[in-house]
């Protein structure tokens, strides 16, 4: 399958690094010219870029926090003033927290849902925003987890925060039919700095190891999805939420 995205715009939220490099990497090589954001770390920023160039696409990187409303709201503006329109958008940017349901915090609580819901709502609205006003379509993506479906102790605020998501997914999926498609990537265990395999504790690393795939994934196994749902080949499909997962959870 020959997937063509020339013309086409992505922006991709987090990806200085891991699962959302991969797709901005994967998107560009399609011929999709890429916006990306990221939160930390410029230098992994900067190899991301240079990874799109090399495809021969536009690339811009933005240092902005996803929670925050004010630098959402102003990333759009800046793109509206460069007359850049965004088809697809790949709502990525997230965080993990290892915490028993005890020791969690309201401001706990706070930062991870502002990140992963409230960083994918904000960002996706202004998306569908202009998708609408434009009137041609559009493709949201939302990376999701798993871990999402299945619950987790000890990650009871990133469980929450992806099958909160998934939601999120469905109901824009009926809200924005029948011309702008949303759909979400529930991921497994990737080999990314998030899941941090080397220092994970024993009792998740034993979960983790549990795959019937007897391995865990690479961002790039992740990317081809997006691809495809960033694409023509999708177009009779929305509000899914696909696992990408060597077998972990199959619904
Ligand atoms: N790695 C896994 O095993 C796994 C499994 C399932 C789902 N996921 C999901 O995939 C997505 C990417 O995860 P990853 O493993 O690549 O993680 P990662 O930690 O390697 O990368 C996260 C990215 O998000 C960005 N980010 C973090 N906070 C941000 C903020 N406030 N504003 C803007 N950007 C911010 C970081 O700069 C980075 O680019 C996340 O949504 C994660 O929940 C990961």
């Amino acid at each position: 399958m020959n997937i063509s995205l020339a013309g086409k715009t992505a922006l991709v939220t987090g990806a200085s690094r891991g699962i959302g490099r991969a797709i901005a990497i994967a998107l560009a090589r399609s011929g999709a010219d890429i916006i990306f954001t990221y939160n930390s770390s410029p230098k992994d920023a900067e190899d991301t870029a240079a990874a799109i160039k090399a495809h021969g696409q536009a690339v811009q990187a933005i240092k902005t926090d996803v929670a925050n409303e004010a630098a959402i709201t102003s990333l759009f503006q800046s793109l509206d003033d460069s007359k850049i329109a965004i088809d697809i958008l790949i709502n990525n940017a997230g965080i993990i927290m290892e915490k028993s349901t005890l020791d969690t915090s309201g401001s706990d609580f706070d930062h991870l849902m502002g990140v992963n819901l409230r960083g994918s709502f904000l960002t996706g609205r202004e998306a569908l925003k202009r998708m609408v006003m434009r009137g041609d379509g559009g493709r949201i993506i939302n990376i999701s987890s798993d871990l999402g479906f299945l619950g987790r102790e000890s990650f009871a605020l990133y469980t929450a925060s992806k099958g909160a998501i998934n939601a999120l997914t469905k109901s824009w999926a009926l809200e924005f039919a029948p011309h702008i498609l949303v759909n979400g990537i529930a991921p497994g265990p990737v080999d990314t700095d998030m899941l941090d395999i080397n220092n994970m504790t024993p009792e998740w690393r034993q979960k983790e190891e549990q795959i019937p795939m007897e391995r865990i994934g690479q961002p790039e196994e992740i990317a081809g999805l997006a691809v495809y749902l960033a694409s023509e080949y999708s177009s009779f499909v929305t509000g899914q939420i696909y696992g990408v997962n060597g077998g972990s959870v199959m619904p």
